[in-house]
């Protein structure tokens, strides 16, 4: 998409939405305010896209901040519920006054993990209907592992951050063009300072574009959304 195509077509997402509700406006009020990354409103328009898709009862992240995301999936739902797992207790706080505590603000389950997600995900069985990850980078081919065989047919693994914000785009490009394979293959030149995150980004595409067991397409939504599909 060249530059002509690109700002009226993102224009035009924001005209037509999806739009907040009185809750998730005071979120992102926050989060400008706070300078806080979230996935952003159209990356956030996907999730509720996608639970609703999904028929998802079960969702999973890894990485929640103060509960955006979380809201946006479960706007989406019709029941179930959505696990929140944040290392930063205050933001964990926020999520849990923004999302209304244990009281189901949007008509499904919040919980609350306090601390690692890579632990937490070993405390749930799964299956689950969605997983995103917005935590590190560096993690998202091992947080691929851990939830792999918790989801269910079907199920839809969501990454984000995976085009523009602490990836450096060329490398990453450049990274997955010449890869050959998974993994330390990536095709990378010696002489590339390739940081953590964008490594650890082209690791995770390089992984879901070779296994078999999942259809994956990047969306150029806000940051960059990848969306895998378990087909079999
Ligand atoms: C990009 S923000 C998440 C934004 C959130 N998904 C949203 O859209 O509202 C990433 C968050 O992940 C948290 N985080 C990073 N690594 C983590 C880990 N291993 N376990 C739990 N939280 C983690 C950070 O503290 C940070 O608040």
């Amino acid at each position: 998409m060249d530059e002509r195509t690109h700002e009226p077509l993102g224009r035009l997402l924001r005209a037509v939405g999806p739009s907040h509700d009185a809750r998730q406006s005071a979120m992102l009020e926050h989060a400008v305010a706070d300078g806080f990354p979230t996935v952003g409103p159209e990356a956030g328009g996907v999730l509720r896209l996608l639970a609703r898709l999904a028929g998802a009862r079960e969702v999973f992240e890894f990485g929640s901040g103060f509960g955006y995301s979380a809201s946006w999936f479960a706007r989406g739902m019709d029941g179930g519920r959505v696990i929140l797992t944040e290392y930063d207790v205050d933001e964990l706080a926020l999520a849990r006054e923004f999302l209304g505590g244990d009281e189901d603000a949007y008509g499904v389950d919040f919980v609350f993990e306090s601390g690692d997600a890579m632990a937490a995900i070993d405390r749930y069985g799964g299956p689950f209907d969605l997983v995103l990850l917005d935590h590190e980078g560096a993690r998202y081919a091992p947080a691929l592992a851990r939830v792999r065989e918790k989801l269910r047919p079907g199920g839809v693994v969501v990454a984000d951050n995976v085009a523009a914000g602490p990836v450096d785009p060329e490398h990453l490009v450049a990274m997955l063009e010449d890869g050959t394979g998974a993994g330390d293959d990536l095709g990378r030149d010696a002489s590339w300072d390739v940081d953590t995150e964008t490594e650890g980004i082209a690791a995770y595409l390089d992984l879901v574009r070779t296994d078999p067991a999942f259809e994956t397409l990047v969306l150029p939504v806000d940051e960059g959304l990848a969306v895998s599909v378990r087909v079999d």
